[in-house]
């Protein structure tokens, strides 16, 4: 089962590029198998040839050569050729695909095992889903809040490691809306291949709608059901981890539940983002994700369905 499978987004192919970024990669990816594919081709037939035409037919000595100056001009120049219009090409790639490192960053994502954390300068803090606007190329600055991770969103651009005590910058651009789907692509501990990442490029003003709503505070109106579970939300350890509107900045450990339900996945990608998988996560997250940092905090039913229908509320 992948990301895919569960939230009807398919894994994302660095051969169907959404960005000019991405489509710079792939143009140089081609444009080097291409190349190489001749040098392989003539080498290759070339070598067939002198195996058949030059093989010997009797136990006679064969004629002894030594030097052949034409020869050897060519086939020096020849590669230094091939070499450096695979460095051109390079170079032109990477100047297309490396983002600038004096500008400041559109969005900060830091890795942690195993969920992304995404931090907008307009204050939005969301998790493993970021939204961007079409079109536009926003630099991405990766940190990591543990190990070494790597980002990748295969249709988007390249992929950076997110390396603990150091930022690097990337550029996330998609040419048309929809959602691009990413992945962890470093191991980084047992759950790595749960560590998915959505990006939903939309229209300008999309995404300054999605921006607004996700600076809302969480609705605090609420009865019933979910205040026991906003009740048990506060009273239990889940308040020293998660932050829902605001909470402290040692809350910071695990995905911010502010607007949880407008999500389409939990557990980075483990499970749909239905309130029966949000049921079975907080009835045990390790069966889910072993080795999670995220306990099994031994809720009853009554609290797992309390904290359900809140969490259903924080859209
Ligand atoms: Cu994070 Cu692999």
């Amino acid at each position: 089962m992948h990301v895919g499978a569960i939230t009807g987004v398919a894994s994302g192919s660095p051969f169907d590029p959404a960005s000019p970024q991405a489509g710079a990669i792939r143009d140089l990816f081609t444009s080097a198998l291409l190349i190489c594919g001749a040098v392989f081709l003539v080498v290759t037939c070339l070598l067939g040839y002198c195996v058949v035409r030059f093989r010997a037919k009797d136990d006679e000595e064969p004629e002894q050569i030594a030097g052949n100056t034409r020869l050897e001009i060519a086939w020096t120049i020849a590669p230094v050729l091939i070499v450096s219009w695979l460095l051109a090409l390079t170079v032109r790639a990477m100047g297309t695909s490396d983002p600038p490192i004096d500008r400041d960053p559109d969005v900060t994502i830091i890795a942690h095992q195993w969920w992304w954390e995404a931090r907008y300068p307009s204050g939005v803090i969301t998790a493993n889903e970021i939204h961007v606007p079409v079109g536009r190329p926003l630099v991405v600055r990766l940190e990591s809040s543990d190990v070494i991770h790597d980002f990748w969103v295969p249709e988007l651009g390249r992929k950076l490691d997110a390396t603990p005590g150091r930022t690097g910058n990337i550029w996330l651009e998609a040419d048309r809306p929809g959602t691009y789907a990413g992945a962890c692509a470093e191991y980084c501990g047992a759950q790595h291949a749960w560590m998915r990442i959505l990006v939903v490029a939309e229209t300008a003003a999309e995404f300054a709608q999605w921006q607004s709503h996700q600076l809302a505070a969480a609705p605090v109106a609420i009865e019933g059901s979910a205040a026991r579970g906003a009740a048990t939300f506060r009273s239990m350890t889940c308040v020293s981890c998660h932050a829902i509107s605001g909470g402290t900045e040692n809350a910071r450990v695990a995905p911010d539940l502010t607007h949880i339900a407008a999500r389409t996945t939990i557990g980075a990608g483990a499970l749909p983002n239905t309130p029966a998988a949000l049921a079975q996560w907080l009835h045990n997250p390790q069966e889910i994700k072993p080795g999670c940092h995220m306990p099994d905090a031994q809720l009853t039913d009554a609290q797992v369905s309390d904290l359900v229908a809140y969490l259903e509320t924080l859209r």
